[in-house]
């Protein structure tokens, strides 16, 4: 069978149910790689655009270049510096097309795997990022498949309802078929979203039902799971903060209240500048760990793949 390549570094992250935390992760774990001191390319690979607008706070061309890149094989132009060691090639409605398109773009010959494989290969090999994001949407069957043979690993999250676990076998199925066909996508683990990190014994319950849908991977699930934090999530999507900048902004916000007490000043806030959060450090703390892991899973694979197994 003929190999068809793929990005190296590249993760992707997908569940085809909606909600799952598949945007906030792939937001959460680049902004942490970047503060590291590390590059960082995010491709925003959803016509809704969340993680570029929401997240990053950059609605750039929605979608435009990406789309172009996917038809035509247009060379990939991302948004630089979005943070520090941060490049974004943004998402957004221009890529509802892709999927609309797709049959009748395949039967005039166009490839849309191969067209952003070549051109994110490229791209990558320009610029060396450590590790290529990719976030994709829900559903959207023919930019999935594409985007299945483009990444060289796979993080699949989930919360713990059954229609998320039903999105996780779609999304199974569509991986293993994937493989089928000549992909070299490997899963590197699978992770809870919005879980309760005291429930050890649930949370342990609906990690094994996650690996028997993935056929018996033999893929571990993440140690790490992103707890629940509704004000966190709120805060960070409004004012489009990381999780490190939301930790920033509601101690820099208790320090300028304390110092306006000190002076017997009011208070009061604007609305518009309104945080809910009092303390996300553990929401911070979650990404951090999941960073760490999934970089440590990356740099076991790589090092196996050279043959240089203890
Ligand atoms: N730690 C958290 N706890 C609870 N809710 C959260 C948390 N982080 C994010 N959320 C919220 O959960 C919802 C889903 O998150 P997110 O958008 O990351 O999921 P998604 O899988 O990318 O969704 P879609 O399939 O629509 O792209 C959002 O409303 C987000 O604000
Ligand atoms: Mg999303």
């Amino acid at each position: 069978m003929e190999t068809i390549p793929y990005v190296p570094r590249a993760v992707l992250v997908a569940n085809q149910k909606g909600g799952v935390g598949k945007s906030s992760i792939v937001a959460g774990v680049a902004s942490m790689v970047a503060g590291g001191g590390r590059r960082v390319l995010v491709v925003d690979a959803d016509p809704q655009g969340n993680v570029s607008k929401s997240d990053f706070g950059e609605a750039g061309d929605q979608g435009k270049g990406l789309a172009q890149t996917l038809h035509y094989s247009v060379p990939l132009e991302p948004l630089r510096g979005v943070r520090p060691n941060l490049d974004l090639l943004p998402g957004g409605s221009f890529l509802s097309m892709v999927s609309s398109t797709a049959s009748s773009a395949a039967d005039n010959g166009i490839d849309l795997r191969l067209n952003l494989v070549s051109a994110l290969y490229e791209l990558w090999g320009e610029e060396r990022y450590d590790l290529i994001l990719i976030d994709s949407g829900p559903g959207d069957a023919p930019l999935l498949d594409a985007l299945l043979g483009t990444a060289q690993y796979l993080v699949v999250p989930t919360k713990q309802d059954d229609a998320s676990l039903d999105g996780v076998e779609l999304l199974a199925q569509r991986y293993l078929r994937a493989r089928q066909n000549g992909a070299e996508v490997q899963l590197l683990g699978m992770l809870l979203f919005d879980a309760n990190p005291r429930a050890t014994v649930r949370n342990r319950e609906v990690l094994d039902q996650i690996t028997d849908i993935l056929h018996g991977s033999g893929v571990d699930s993440f140690q790490t799971l992103i707890r629940t934090d509704a004000a966190g999530s709120i805060d960070t999507r409004r004012h489009s903060f990381t999780p490190s900048e939301l930790v920033a902004a509601t101690q820099s916000r208790r320090a300028g209240i304390l110092k306006s007490l000190r002076k017997g000043e009011k208070t009061g806030e604007p609305d518009e500048a309104r945080l809910w959060s009092r303390d996300s450090s553990g929401l911070a703390g979650d990404y951090q760990a999941l960073t760490n892991e999934v970089l440590t899973r990356i740099a076991e694979r790589e090092t196996a793949a050279l043959g240089v197994v203890k």
